[in-house]
Formats: C-alpha cells, sequence, structure tokens
C-alpha cells in the first residue's frame, strides 16, 4: 500500500515537471518571439532617392553637349535650379529608371536586412527634388509597409546622416550614353567628399557604406579618405550587379536557372575594364556540381563574348532604356547589403568593390572588386585563389585604371 503510494507521489512529481518544462519552454518561445517583433529598427540611408535628378541631368547634358565644367556642390545645385525652371516649363521631366525610387520599397519590404527587421528609411536629395523627395515618402506611408518604422525625408545632408546604420550611396552626377565613368569623376568626387565628412560626424560609427553611384570604386575611395572615423572595413562599393549579370549570362548559355550557377568573380573596377572570371564558377546539373568551363564547353565563348557583354552591359542598357539600370542596380545594392549584414550561404562567394589589403598582388590604396565571404557583418576576401596568366593581365590592367582615375580624382579636389 505504502509503495504504491510512493509510485503515485512520484508519478505526480512526474507530471509536474513535465508539465513546467512544457510552460516554460512555451514562455521562451513567446518571449523569443516578442523579442523578434520588438527588434530594434536599422536606419538606412539612400541618397538620391526622389527618382528626379537623373532626367534632369541628362537633360542638362545634352542641352550644354557635355560642356558642363567641373562642379562643385554648390555650383550643381545651382545649375539644377536654374535648369528646373527651364524643365519643368518644358515638362521634360521623367521620373522612371531611378535606383533610389526602386530601392526604397525593396528595403522597406525586407530585401535588404531580412523579412523581421524592422527598418527607418532616411532619403537625401537635392533642394529641387525636394517636393519629389516628399511624394516618395508618401508613397512610402501609403504602401504600409509591416516593417516600416519611419522615414525621413530631407535635403539636409546632416539630417539625413543622422544615426544611420547603413548608407547607400547612390546620388550623383549619371553618366549618360556615350559617356565613360571618368568623363562623371569631377562632378561626383566632390559630391562623395561632402557626404563623407556628414557621414564621418552624424552616422552610427559601425554605418556600413555601399556606394553605387558611378565612378563606384573612385568614390568609395574618397569617401573612404574623407570619413576617416568610419573603419575602412565598412566603406565598399558596388559590383554585385556585374557579378548578377556575370551569372545570368552563363544561366542563360548553359539554359539552367540563375540560382544553378555560383562562384563567378569580378575583379576590379565596375566599368569596362572590369575582369568577369568563371574560372573558379559551378553549376549544379543531374550529375552533381561542375566547373562552368567544362559543362559549358566553350572557352571561346567564355573568353571574348562573356567578358564584353558583362563589362559592356550597363552601357547597353542605358543604349536601351536611354537611362542607367535600376531595378538590377536596386536589387544588387539589396543582395550586396544583406549578404554583408546576414552572411553568404556556405560554399559560396560573392563579389564586392572594397580596399585591397594586397591580395592577389592588387596594390593597396585603392578600392578594387573582389570574391568575399561574410559571416557576422564582416567580409573576408576568398583567398588562396589560382590566377592564371589570362587573368593575371585582366586583373592588373583594371587595377591599373583605378590607379589612374585616383590620380584624377585627386586632381580634381585639388
Ligand atoms: C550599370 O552598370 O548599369 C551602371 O553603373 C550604369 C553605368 O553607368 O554603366
Amino acid at each position: 500500500m505504502e509503495m504504491e503510494q510512493e509510485h503515485i507521489i512520484l508519478l505526480q512529481k512526474i507530471l509536474v515537471l513535465l508539465f513546467s518544462v512544457t510552460l516554460f519552454w512555451k514562455i521562451i518561445k513567446h518571449m523569443c518571439g516578442l523579442l523578434n517583433i520588438e527588434k530594434e529598427p536599422v536606419t538606412v540611408l539612400v541618397t538620391g532617392a526622389a527618382g528626379k535628378l537623373e532626367s534632369v541631368v541628362i537633360f542638362l547634358s545634352s542641352f550644354f553637349h557635355y560642356q558642363i565644367p567641373a562642379l562643385h556642390t554648390d555650383t550643381y545645385v545651382q545649375i539644377i535650379i536654374n535648369s528646373k525652371l527651364l524643365c519643368s516649363s518644358k515638362g521634360l521631366f521623367s521620373s522612371t529608371g531611378q535606383i533610389g525610387y526602386a530601392l526604397v520599397p525593396m528595403i522597406a519590404r525586407g530585401m535588404m536586412l531580412g523579412p523581421d527587421q524592422p527598418v527607418i528609411i532616411h532619403m537625401l536629395d537635392i533642394e529641387p527634388a525636394a517636393e519629389a523627395l516628399n511624394g516618395v515618402k508618401m508613397e512610402l506611408i501609403d504602401a504600409a509597409f509591416p516593417l516600416l518604422k519611419g522615414v525621413v525625408a530631407t535635403t539636409d545632408v546632416v539630417e539625413a546622416c543622422q544615426g544611420v546604420n547603413i548608407a547607400v550611396m547612390v546620388g550623383g552626377f549619371p553618366r549618360k550614353e556615350g559617356m565613360e565613368r571618368k568623363d562623371v569623376m569631377s562632378k561626383n568626387v566632390s559630391i562623395y567628399k561632402a557626404q563623407a565628412s556628414a557621414l564621418g560626424q552624424h552616422a552610427a560609427p559601425d554605418c556600413k557604406v555601399l556606394v553605387v553611384a558611378n565612378p563606384a570604386n573612385t568614390n568609395a575611395l574618397i569617401l573612404k579618405e574623407f570619413a576617416p572615423s568610419i573603419p575602412e572595413k565598412n566603406i565598399t562599393c558596388l559590383t554585385r550587379l556585374d557579378h548578377n549579370r556575370a551569372l545570368g549570362q552563363i544561366s542563360e548559355k548553359l539554359d539552367v536557372h540563375v540560382s544553378e550557377v555560383k562562384n563567378v568573380i569580378i575583379w576590379g573596377n565596375h566599368s569596362s575594364t572590369q575582369y568577369p572570371d568563371v574560372n573558379h564558377a559551378t553549376v549544379k546539373t543531374t550529375d552533381g556540381e561542375k566547373s562552368v568551363r567544362v559543362a559549358l564547353a566553350n572557352d571561346n565563348w567564355l573568353n571574348t563574348e562573356f567578358i564584353t557583354t558583362v563589362q559592356q552591359r550597363g552601357a547597353a542598357i542605358i543604349k536601351a532604356r536611354k537611362l542607367s539600370s535600376a531595378l538590377s542596380a536596386a536589387s544588387a545594392a539589396c543582395d550586396h547589403i544583406r549578404d554583408w549584414v546576414l552572411g553568404t550561404p556556405k560554399g559560396k562567394w560573392v563579389s564586392m568593390g572594397v580596399y585591397s589589403d594586397g591580395s592577389y598582388g592588387i596594390q593597396p590604396g585603392i578600392v578594387y572588386s573582389f570574391p568575399v565571404t561574410c559571416e557576422k557583418g564582416q567580409w573576408s576576401i576568398v583567398k588562396g585563389l589560382k590566377i592564371d596568366e589570362f587573368s593575371r593581365e585582366k586583373m592588373d590592367a583594371t587595377a591599373k585604371e583605378l590607379m589612374e582615375e585616383k590620380t584624377l580624382a585627386y586632381s580634381c579636389l585639388d
């Protein structure tokens, strides 16, 4: 009898224990859920978000037949103000094809930082675009994005940079059909110097910066030089667009889905000297993972047309649209930041323009695109890849162009 009672007590104890463990687990899960909901919002700055500037400047460029002198920020604004009157009276504005305009809803939808990460978006543009910028703010509010916790639309660079965790620098003087990136250099380096000091002084200390506006590598370099308080590892430029273009070209040629192809590399400058390298790229096939070179068995195409197509894709889009790429650039900017912040999948690398540490014999002192993997918010250059003579030559040629751009950029700042 006594024994029986002891058993019952033991059983009761086990039941109470099981119930407590279950309850405790549920409470933990519930609290995790609450923690997720209450994740601190990340503040993302997008410059040039009004979706207006590019068309104004394109109009200006044709108006002056490219004879616009090296512009500094103030004169730039002044000329735009004058031409806005001209343009608006002739109804020449068009807001199509703007990277910033395509990018902000992607950020607000969680495509950049994940579906559970609230965001506050700061948008900066120049004074003449203030009304349009406010219109974009109205649209963001009207879209009722669940993750969007605040929007600041401003023409004040200090207000725009205040406390930002991520800065996507899209604003700048755009390239028009027939222009090389170098042609827009003098206009953009002055703008980037000014924005660098505002970011350095007012952004969060660990702010991650992605420069999109061309010449992207050299603008990023100028930004690094004039924002010494931002760690150099936090200043990058966009070559993910070229990386994605290379993946796209290969998947089309192989007739496989783009997600089956990985580990292409964009070396160097986001310009027509960039080197899209497929020597380490692989494709998933029904027989397992294969080298792209083996699967394609067309070295001639890979060493010629493929390279030039990727190098010239930006120009081809400008020729077709009469405007720079926008949706693909915005999507690539999201890919770049997402992988940087949340990490690259195992076994996969991406291309990022970063300050050279001398890897692969590329001299420090330039922002150069390398293959990188990302973990815990930090990128690292993929080391030890075999470089053949063909690649070496192309990697050095694009590095040489970046050294020349650097000299030119500094001469514009003198
Ligand atoms: C692109 O690559 O599409 C952009 O950088 C536009 C340009 O100037 O080429």
